[in-house]
């Protein structure tokens, strides 16, 4: 279809996701290559958002992943999980069990990140009916954190407005203060620790120590803008969950699979999660799939008593989505996509340090491929108003990034960020051009918003 049918027939068939629907103009892509992707006019964006956080490879390796698609659909192209199994589900289990932050985790299959939130809340509530602890129906999550929108993930979300007119969430959680050392004032990374502690610690103690099943946060947050943990947080976390025999799970449907240069993020934190989310970045976006990973201490008490886990969703483990992920494993590995995330982090930071020489970046934080610049009105980095806001990131900043050719991302669930997450395989010339493009937005935004 030609670009103006493409536009009429959306506009007439499609319901866009997280959207407004009348979208002018909407940006519809039809290719991509690399780091790149292409537009219905010809248009070549840089994706620096690998498509939500998605596209750890970029967009070249279809052929090998077809490939592998298309041996899994000669072979089986589907059968379930539901009591039987079936060949890449096994091994990529086994996969991703190998490269988990401890030896014993096991693998439920899903089909994306709000399923595997819900299957892990499910399986730790499983764990504490066969432990005989039923009472534990509460969990402990962060605000501003996005845990995902159906109405079980919709409970451990910290976003109030995504809640308002769906009803009472079904899962009791009590938010409290997420990692911004930017807008808190701690003296030292200690003290944030101390005192993020001190607050979890009084929320379970709240909500009764012996009815919280879990803690979940993500190793770095992403609603809030690349909200990077202080040094011993998540130590802390452990031990708080040890101490009130809560379970501890890292949401790593952003972190997982390379983002910031590791399997799984919270390796950097030397911490092993009793439960840990996965989803995007599992098969790079070649199919979808999501997996929760669950330690044996969890699962242990169901097989022991010979308990029926009583949750499956019909598509979860898909052959063929199982052969892509192996694949894209695979591939992580044998094009070393890990160590240039690795290689990259630092210089990255440099260059994106340097924007905070524009009065209208107040901070630039993140870690991996994965940053956020918060922008501010002024030098006391005051904050912009709602009307302000609206203005430039649901106004101007979208369209001048497009006619830059640029794909990131404008957000204020928290406070107002700019956020890129670019494929993992982009190399030194592109992140500088990625920065280098940021930094000519940003100076135009400044000037549209009068700041500096
Ligand atoms: C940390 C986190 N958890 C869960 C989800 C929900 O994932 P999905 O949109 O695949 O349901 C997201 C989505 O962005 C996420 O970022």
């Amino acid at each position: 279809m030609i670009h103006d049918q493409l536009q009429r027939s959306a506009r007439e068939s499609l319901i866009l996701h997280f959207s407004k629907q009348e979208v002018d103009d909407l940006l519809v892509l039809e290719r991509g290559e690399g780091p790149y992707v292409f537009d219905t006019q010809g248009r070549r964006y840089i994706d620096a958002l690998s498509s939500l956080f998605c596209a750890q490879l970029g967009y070249s390796y279809g052929a090998e992943m077809a490939d592998a698609a298309s041996g899994q659909l000669r072979t089986l192209a589907f059968n379930t999980n539901w009591g039987t199994a079936h060949p890449p589900a096994i091994e990529l289990a086994e996969r991703i069990s190998a490269l988990a932050p401890a030896d014993d985790y096991r693998v439920f299959f899903t089909g994306g990140g709000s399923e595997s939130v819900e299957s892990a809340w499910k399986l730790a509530r499983e764990h504490f009916i066969a432990i005989g602890q039923p009472e534990r129906t509460k969990a402990i999550a962060r605000k501003v954190a996005y845990h995902g929108v159906t109405l079980g993930a919709l409970s451990f979300t910290g976003v109030p407005g995504y809640k308002d007119g769906f009803g009472t969430p079904p899962i009791e959680v009590s938010h409290v203060a997420n990692t911004n050392a930017f807008r808190a004032s701690d003296a030292d990374p200690a003290a944030a620790t101390r005192r993020l502690l001190t607050e979890m610690e009084a929320a379970i103690v709240a909500a009764g120590a012996d009815e919280v099943a879990l803690i979940i946060a993500e190793p770095v947050q992403n609603a809030g803008g690349c909200l990077t943990p202080p040094a011993g947080y998540w130590a802390g976390l452990r031990a708080l969950a040890d101490k009130y025999g809560a379970l501890l799970m890292a949401d790593e449907v952003i972190t997982g699979f390379g983002r910031i240069g590791e399997w799984f993020a919270i390796s950097r934190e030397q911490v092993a999660p009793d439960l840990i989310s996965v989803a995007k970045g599992l098969t790079s976006a070649y199919a979808p799939m999501g997996a929760v990973l669950a330690r044996s201490r969890v699962v242990e008490p169901l097989v022991e008593g010979r308990r029926v886990y009583r949750h499956g969703i019909t598509f979860g483990g898909h052959p063929v989505s199982a052969a892509i992920a192996l694949k894209s494993i695979e591939i992580i590995e044998r094009d070393r996509v890990l160590e240039n995330v690795r290689s990259h982090e630092a210089p990255l930071r440099e260059r994106l340090v340097r924007l905070l020489d524009l009065p209208i970046v107040g901070d630039v934080r993140g870690a991996g491929f994965f940053w956020a610049m918060e922008l501010v009105k002024d030098e006391d980095n005051t904050r912009f108003g709602q009307a302000e806001r609206d203005d430039l990131l649901r106004g101007f900043l979208p369209g001048r990034l497009r006619e830059a050719g640029l794909i990131a991302r404008c957000d204020d669930r928290g406070d107002a960020v700019l956020q890129i997450a670019p494929p993992l395989i982009s190399d030194a010339g592109l992140l500088d051009e990625i920065v280098a493009g940021l930094e000519d937005v940003l100076r135009d935004a400044a000037k549209h918003m009068g700041v500096g």
